[in-house]
Order: C-alpha cells, then structure tokens, then sequence
C-alpha cells in the first residue's frame, strides 16, 4: 500500500472547515480514501449500506477486477489453477502462504493435512441431536462451531502455531463432517477418511462408499470435485468471508469463526444460490416454460430472482461461470448424460437472459452458482448438500483471510456505526398513561 501524491479534499457547501484525507494505491485496482479521521474531525459518519463503496481490509490474497471478469489468487488467473495448477490442496498451500508448494513443500502439506482428516469419535454424538431431514447447513454450523470445543490446545489466536494448526484442523476436518451431515441425512453408516486416498477422492469415498461393497473412485469425478473446490476457494471480501473476519475481530475462536462464516453462506443470495439455481431450473422444468419465465422475473412485484444470475463485483462474466460450465460438460460427457435436459435447458436461459435487454442493461450474467447445481447433482451430491460443499471449499479462504486480518498491525474490533433515524429521547409513562 503506498500513499497517492493526490489527497482527497472534503469542503461543506455552508463553509464548515473542509477535511483533507489521504489516498492509498494498492498493487491494482480502486485506490481507496482513508476516512478514518472524519467523525473525529468532522462529527459525520460516511453511509454505505451493503458497502458498495467501503474497503473494510487491507489484503493480499485474492483480486477481483468485475469489468474485465478476472479472479486471482495470490496473483495467480483462476483459469491457471483451476485448468494446470495443480490441485485443491496446492491452492490451499497458495493462498495460506502466500505461494505454490513446491514438490518437497506440497508432499510436507498432504500428509500434514491428511493426518488430521478424522474428527474426534465423540463428534458423532453431536449428530444424533438433529432430525435425519435438518439442512446439512443447519448441521454443519453447529459441528464445526462444536469442533472447538476438542481443540483447546489451538485457540490461543495471538500463538501463530494455534493459527496454523487450526487451519490445517478446518481445512481438513470440513470433508469428514460435509460427508458425515450426508451419510446422517441418509441412514447409512459413517465412513472413516483414508490415509491412501487424495483429498476430493477421501471425500467422494465418505461420500458413496458403504461397508457392504468396496467402492473406486473416477478420477474424472474426482478432478472435476477438485476444480469446483478451486474455483469457489476465496472470493476477496465477499458477504460470508467479512463475517469470518468481523467474527475474528472480537477475538473469538477460528472454528467459531468459520461456523458464522457458514452461516452467512447459507443465505440464497449469496452460497445457497446453487441450490435455488438448480431448484428453479426443475422449476422451470423445459425450455418453452423459460419466456414466462423470464416475465416474472422483470416483473418487480413476483420477486423472482433469476439465481445463478447477478454479482456485486462482476458487471461482466463471472470467469467461474465459464470454468463451471466446461466442467459441466465433461462430467455429463464421462456419465453419458450430454443430452441432460437440465444442462441443456441452463444453456438455453443463459442465451436467452444474455440477449435481453433486461439483463444486458442491469450487467447480469452467470455467476459461479448457475451451473455449479448441475454438475454437483451429477456427480451425486444431493441439492441441500451443494452449499455444503461450497462451504468446504471456501473454509481455506476464509481461514485465511481470517489470519491475514489477526496478523494485520492495522486490525481492530470492526464496530460500524449508523444513521439513527429513530425516536427523540422521550419518558416512559405508566401504563395507564399509554
Ligand atoms: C455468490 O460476493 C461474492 O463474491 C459472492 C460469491 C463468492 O464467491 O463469495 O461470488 C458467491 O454469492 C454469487 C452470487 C450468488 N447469488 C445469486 O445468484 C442470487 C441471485 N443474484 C442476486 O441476488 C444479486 O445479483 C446479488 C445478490 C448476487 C448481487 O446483488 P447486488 O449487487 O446488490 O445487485 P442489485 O440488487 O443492486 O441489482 C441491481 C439490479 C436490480 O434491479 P433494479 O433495482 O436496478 O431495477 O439488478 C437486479 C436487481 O433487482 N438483479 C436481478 C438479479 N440480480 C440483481 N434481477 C433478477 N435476477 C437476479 N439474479
């Protein structure tokens, strides 16, 4: 961060003393104005509901730039690490550290990772508490919130090997409890993680695998779950990964942390919008059901939102969206499902939805939730668990988001403040008065 030579002068148009502020440049994109001398000087708060305008952080993680729709991590193009960079857990060592592992570094980071893949035998006990129907996000913030109460030997957030050791923790405890939610949800039994399998394939293992028969793994699935873990890793300061760190600003533990950042990802306007892209396509159900469709959704009244649709920061393709429906493609063509009518009938609104003017004029185009239901219903996973799996994959971006901000000599309890627009001080009367 360096300081611009511009400042940023504030005047009042009834002459009250004008307030200069400083700029700081970033490495690229918005430069930001420093504001935080304005109430103190000025008595005013600036307002920014949903903080289309507020840089919250400082952070060198991940980039956005939403007109050229470019994603990078660490520096690094999605596109690279999604198609040759190697797998989920490389991009799990690049954005915790800040650099890809080399062979020696990634070879010391999978074994780290897989050594801590079980959850202690007393978790299963947790589960037995939810209905077999709960929503796995229901299940998910309540275990994972849970896990810290195992783990007192890492929650001393100001000890750097705590840090380190609860983020080896979530990041590799998160596929035990997503497949554990699924299995509970299911009837069937439990199925440890294996030590000889890779991450996304451990995963698909305590997903499908049974006792009762020996169960292998297609490495097509298995890379196409570990594209989709890439892709949705971090995603700079978006709604859940500001909870993490709003969360962490007070001091509270990680798996807390992490749990309220599940809970906020839950939302259908933000990670839940996978579920609800694939339930409104089964809702749509054929393509000469999508002009009505596209009706309600111009219609203000319905409220019908066309999910999968829209971003805050990409006014133009979501470079996910277009990784998401390649993979799509793959996995429908390895299954033998090219010809699913629910792929096809994704493609057909996409067409239709970038041809009107409706959404061309507000900048709405496919995110990374629009065809990611798709293939995670094709590779089996059930649609109340799709979130659950964007949950797995973002808990490395918000562990480190979470100790990029711990470490951050700048950082302190967030605390936003507000435009009161309530009553005048006022007495209570008694209740016969009232
Ligand atoms: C994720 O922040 C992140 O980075 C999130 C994420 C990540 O990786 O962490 O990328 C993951 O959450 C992706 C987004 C998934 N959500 C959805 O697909 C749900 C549908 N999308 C919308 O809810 C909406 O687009 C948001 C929430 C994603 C963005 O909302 P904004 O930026 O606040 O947009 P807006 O509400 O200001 O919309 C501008 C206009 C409005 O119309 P007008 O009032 O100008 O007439 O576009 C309309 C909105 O009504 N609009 C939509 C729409 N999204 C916005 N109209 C129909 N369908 C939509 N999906």
């Amino acid at each position: 961060m360096t300081n611009s030579e511009i400042k940023a002068t504030l005047s009042f148009s009834d002459g009250s003393p004008s307030l200069e502020m400083p700029i700081y440049k970033g490495t690229v994109g918005p430069d930001v104005i420093d504001i935080r001398k304005l109430y103190a000087t000025t008595g005013m708060f600036t307002y920014d509901p949903g903080f289309m305008s507020t840089a919250a952080c400082n952070s060198s993680i991940t980039y956005i730039d939403g007109d050229k729709g470019e994603l990078l991590y660490r520096g690094y193009p999605i596109e690279q690490l999604a198609v040759n960079g190697g797998d989920f857990l490389e991009t799990c060592y690049l954005l915790l550290n800040g650099e890809l592992p080399n062979a020696v570094e990634k070879e010391k980071f999978v074994a780290t990772v897989t050594n801590h893949t079980m959850v202690h035998e007393q978790m299963q006990f947790f589960f037995r508490g939810f209905r077999r129907d709960a929503h796995p996000m229901s299940v998910l913030v309540g275990t994972v919130g849970a896990l810290a109460s195992f783990y007192h030997d890492s929650l001393d957030i100001n000890d750097p090997h705590h840090r380190e050791v609860s983020a080896i923790r979530l990041i590799a405890k998160m596929p035990t409890l997503v497949a554990m939610a699924y299995k509970y949800s299911i009837g069937q039994p439990f199925v440890y993680p294996r030590n000889d399998l890779s991450y996304s394939a451990n995963f698909m293992h305590m997903m499908f695998s049974t006792p009762c028969a020996p169960y292998k793994t297609n490495e097509v699935l298995v890379r196409a779950l570990d594209r989709i873990l890439i892709l949705h890793a971090d995603h700079e300061q978006n709604a859940s990964t500001s909870t993490v760190r709003l969360a962490g600003s007070s001091g509270a533990n990680p798996f807390a942390c992490i749990a309220a950042g599940i809970a906020c990802l839950w939302g259908p306007a933000h990670g839940g919008a996978n579920e609800a892209a694939l339930s409104m396509l089964e809702e749509i159900g054929s393509v000469d059901h999508i002009p009505e469709f596209i009706r309600q959704v111009k219609d203000k009244n319905s409220g019908v939102k066309l999910m999968g649709f829209g971003h805050r920061v990409y006014k133009n393709y979501d470079p996910r969206a277009k990784l998401m429906r390649e993979t799509c493609y793959e996995v429908l063509q390895e299954l033998g499902l090219q010809d699913d009518p629910l792929f096809k009938l994704a493609m057909a609104l996409e067409k239709i939805a970038l041809e009107d003017e409706y959404f061309v004029s507000r900048k709405l185009y496919p995110n990374v939730d629009f065809y990611s239901g798709i293939v995670q219903r094709a590779l089996g996973i059930p649609t109340s668990l799709f979130t659950g799996i964007f949950a797995l994959a973002r808990t490395v971006g918000w562990i480190a988001q979470w100790k990029e901000m711990i470490s951050d000599p700048e950082q302190k309890i967030g605390r936003p403040r507000q435009l009161f627009v309530g009553s005048q001080t006022r007495d209570v009367q008694p209740i016969e008065k009232r």
